[in-house]
């Protein structure tokens, strides 16, 4: 019999109680019962199996599971104690499930280690966050071509140094957010369909002598197949790493985009109006209206960052299998969820409720002689070398800053002060417009080019 005094899931060999203050230190169970779904899920799974391979008899594999089902609703209800004394997750869950049926509840820990449970619990928690996480970036990639072809035609600077460049349309630009997004999808996929397979049945470390079933157990449990190698399984985090790495990635992109969504609401760009439901204001300057949606995106990409370096460095010369550390991958896996989860959201939310300030981001695109490069390419279709186009062109830029004017703006007798070889049909290329339509190929600025990617990135969305 085990002392009362000592643990009593473990505490056979022990002849003193744990310490107070090492039962708080080393316990997880204030972080790991946010996975207590997918514990009782593979534990349902274990005790099916138990029974097919004839560990246990069919009463008792249903009394495991009908106690389960109410272990569920008493934490679902709100009834459930969680005990620190009872370390973590699984404890919790499997001392309530004796409590409840008796001597069988003792009966499910069979041919299992928490080592491959807690293994198998992580992932399954994480393969339902990416299903959740890809629906949310999903809607977000809508949300962009919803804009993208209803802005298909505004004109915009595009920068480069944030100094303007040359014409694009706004339809474009949110097209450059999509294809990041793109990319992010696909990494999130690899990572799913990487980490899905059963680390149960790995034991603790070197499999168990039981007739375990590991095809049956990672079938039940949606996965790919079982795991190859009992010492990876047990101590194997990649996948937390790999999804963490999506995440740094992601919030990357979105702090991007925050930043441009931040300048362009500012007065100085003033390229487009944020709804106030995404805003706050100003407790002394009334006029003050910012944009905090964005601001907190880009500043929790700190944080997430900062979870990829914790598990990197968690697991870095860790030698196999299962070493206690592990239990620290939670709190970082769990925060990066959350955060990218809630960062979508507000993004899913906010990017199809923009509205652009069309006029203010045309006078921009005028402002900075944004179609230099189309008078410089206009002239070496008439023949002239590049190089002396490109002099020409500085020339009439220094002629158009000196007297106020756009390069669109000069008649054809001051733009012929520079070259002869400068014609009317000059006009063609010179506007903002004629730029744009200019770039007319597979990856251009051209209105009609951001409506053919729409519709292409639209089929890409529904084969997912
Ligand atoms: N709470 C532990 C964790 O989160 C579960 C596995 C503990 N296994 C052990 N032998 N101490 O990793």
């Amino acid at each position: 019999m085990t002392d009362q005094k000592t643990n009593q899931q473990w505490g056979g060999r022990f002849s003193e109680p744990t310490d107070a203050f090492v039962a708080r230190y080393t316990a997880s169970v204030n972080f790991d019962q946010r996975m207590y779904k997918q514990d009782i899920q593979g534990s349902i799974a274990h005790a099916t199996m138990l029974e097919q391979a004839g560990v246990l008899t069919v009463e008792e594999r249903d009394a495991i599971h009908q106690g389960l089902a109410e272990v569920t609703a008493d934490i679902e209800a709100g009834t459930f104690e969680w005990s620190i004394e009872l370390e973590d997750v699984h404890m919790n869950i499997e001392a309530a499930l004796t409590a409840k049926i008796g001597i069988t509840g003792k009966k499910l820990h069979t041919g299992r280690s928490r080592n491959d449970q807690v293994a198998t619990d992580i992932r399954l928690f994480l393969r339902d966050e990416i299903d959740i996480i890809a629906k949310e970036l999903t809607r977000l990639q809508e949300g962009l071509l919803f804009i993208a072809e209803r802005e298909a035609d505004t004109i915009m600077p595009g920068f480069t140094h944030l100094q303007t460049a040359q014409p694009v349309t706004f339809g474009h630009h949110l097209l450059a957010w999509f294809e990041m997004l793109q990319r992010d999808y696909s990494r999130l996929m690899d990572c799913r369909k990487r980490m899905n397979q059963s680390p149960l049945g790995a034991a603790a470390l070197a499999g168990t002598t039981y007739p375990i079933q590991r095809d049956l157990t990672a079938q039940l449990l949606g996965f790919d197949k079982p795991t190859e190698n009992s010492l990876d399984s047990v101590s194997d985090r990649d996948f937390a790493i790999e999804f963490c790495a999506f995440a740094s990635m992601l919030m990357t992109h979105l702090s991007r985009a925050s930043e441009e969504l931040v300048l362009w609401t500012s007065a100085q760009f003033n390229f487009i109006d944020l709804p106030d439901r995404f805003c706050t204001g100003s407790s002394i300057m009334p006029q003050k209206k910012n944009p905090d949606v964005p601001e907190l995106v880009r500043g929790k990409t700190g944080r997430v960052n900062g979870h990829l370096i914790c598990l990197l460095t968690l697991m870095k010369s860790q030698p196999l299998a299962y070493n206690k550390d592990n239990q620290e991958d939670k709190e970082p896996l769990f925060d990066a969820v959350d955060t990218v989860r809630d960062s979508l959201r507000a993004f899913a939310d906010m990017i199809p409720a923009i509205t652009s300030k069309k006029e203010s981001m045309y006078e921009a695109a005028k402002r900075g002689f944004s179609t230099a490069t189309d008078l410089a390419d206009y002239l070496v279709v008439k023949g002239m070398p590049f190089r002396d186009a490109h002099e020409v062109v500085g020339k009439s830029v220094a002629y158009g800053l000196e007297s106020g004017k756009d390069l669109s703006d000069m008649t054809l007798e001051e733009l012929q002060v520079f070259s002869d070889t400068i014609q009317s049909d000059v006009f063609d290329v010179l506007t903002l417009e004629g730029s744009v339509a200019a770039r007319d190929h597979i990856g251009g600025t051209a209105p009609n080019q951001v409506r053919a990617a729409v519709a292409r990135a639209k089929t890409f969305l529904a084969q997912r």
